[in-house]
C-alpha cells in the first residue's frame, strides 16, 4: 500500500482528483469506480474545477458506483443517484448513459445485481476505484461480517452505519436500512484503487484497514491484498498509524 499523509481535506481531495485526472489523461475511455459520502465531495468538486478549466475531458469516461440505498427513488435528495447528479456529473461532459449506479428498485433484486457485475465486465473492469471507510471499516456498504461477499449484493446496514447517515437524514428513521453494494470482489478487481479518509473518527478503522489482520470483520483490510492500492489521509486519520 502506497500511503500518503497530507495536512488536510483540502490537500486529500486535490491529490485524489489529481490522481484521478492523470488515469482520464492517459486513458481518455477510463472507467472509474466512484463512491458518495461526505469524504469525495472534495475530490469531486477539484475535478469539475479541472474541467471548467479544460484540463480534463470526461465525454468517453464510463463510471461505476459503489452502491445505492434499496427501495430509494432515483429523484430522492437522498439517493446516491442524486448525490451523482448533483455534485458531479450535471458539472461535466460525461455521458448520462455512461454513468452506472446499482439498481435501487425492490424488483428483479437478483437479476439487477448479476447485470451490475456483467456490465462492469463487460467495459473491461474498473481502472481506478475511488473508495471512502466507514467508521466501522466498511468499503462500498460492505459491513463488517463473518465472510467477505464476492459480487454485488443487496446488504442489512449495520446500526453503527445507519447512525453515521443520519446526518444526512431529518432523523434516523428515514435512513434506509438496506443497500445494494458493489461486492469485495467486484472492488478488488480494479486495477487500481485510491483509498480517501479524512478526520479523527476514521483513524481507527484506517488503522485496522492498514496495519490490522485481513477480516472480514474489517472489510478494509482486505485492500492489503490488492497490488495497487493509494492511501490517502489527512493528518488525524493518519493519527494511529505512527503509534
Ligand atoms: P463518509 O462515508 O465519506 O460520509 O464519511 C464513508 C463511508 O461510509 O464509506
Amino acid at each position: 500500500m502506497n500511503i500518503i499523509i497530507v495536512d488536510n481535506y483540502e490537500e486529500m481531495s486535490k491529490k485524489a482528483a489529481s490522481i484521478i485526472m492523470s488515469c482520464v489523461v492517459l486513458k481518455p475511455n477510463s472507467v472509474l469506480g466512484l463512491a458518495t459520502g461526505s469524504t469525495p465531495l472534495g475530490m469531486y468538486k477539484e475535478l469539475v474545477k479541472a474541467y471548467k478549466r479544460g484540463d480534463v475531458d470526461f465525454s468517453n469516461v464510463l463510471s461505476f458506483n459503489l452502491d445505492e440505498y434499496y427501495g430509494i427513488n432515483k429523484d430522492n435528495s437522498q439517493s446516491y443517484n442524486y448525490y451523482m447528479n448533483e455534485n458531479f456529473f450535471k458539472h461535466i461532459n460525461i455521458k448520462k448513459e455512461n454513468t452506472f449506479i446499482p439498481s435501487s428498485k425492490i424488483e428483479d433484486l437478483d437479476q439487477a445485481c448479476k447485470y451490475y457485475d456483467q456490465i462492469i465486465n463487460k467495459h473491461g473492469g474498473i481502472d481506478i476505484q475511488v473508495l471512502g471507510i466507514g467508521q466501522n471499516g466498511h468499503i462500498g456498504f460492505n459491513e463488517p461480517d463473518s465472510k467477505f461477499v464476492g459480487e454485488t449484493h443487496l446488504v442489512n446496514l449495520k446500526e453503527d452505519t445507519i447512525n453515521a447517515n443520519a446526518r444526512f437524514f431529518s432523523s434516523v428513521d428515514e435512513v434506509p436500512k438496506k443497500a445494494i453494494s458493489m461486492g469485495i470482489k467486484s472492488i478488488m478487481k480494479a486495477k487500481k484503487i485510491v483509498l480517501l479518509a479524512s478526520g479523527e473518527s476514521k483513524a481507527h478503522a484506517i488503522y485496522s484497514a492498514v496495519k490490522g489482520d485481513i477480516t472480514p470483520e474489517v472489510p478494509a483490510s482486505i485492500l492489503q491484498l490488492h497490488p495497487d492500492v493509494t492511501v490517502i489521509l489527512d493528518r488525524e486519520a493518519a493519527m494511529m498509524l505512527s503509534k
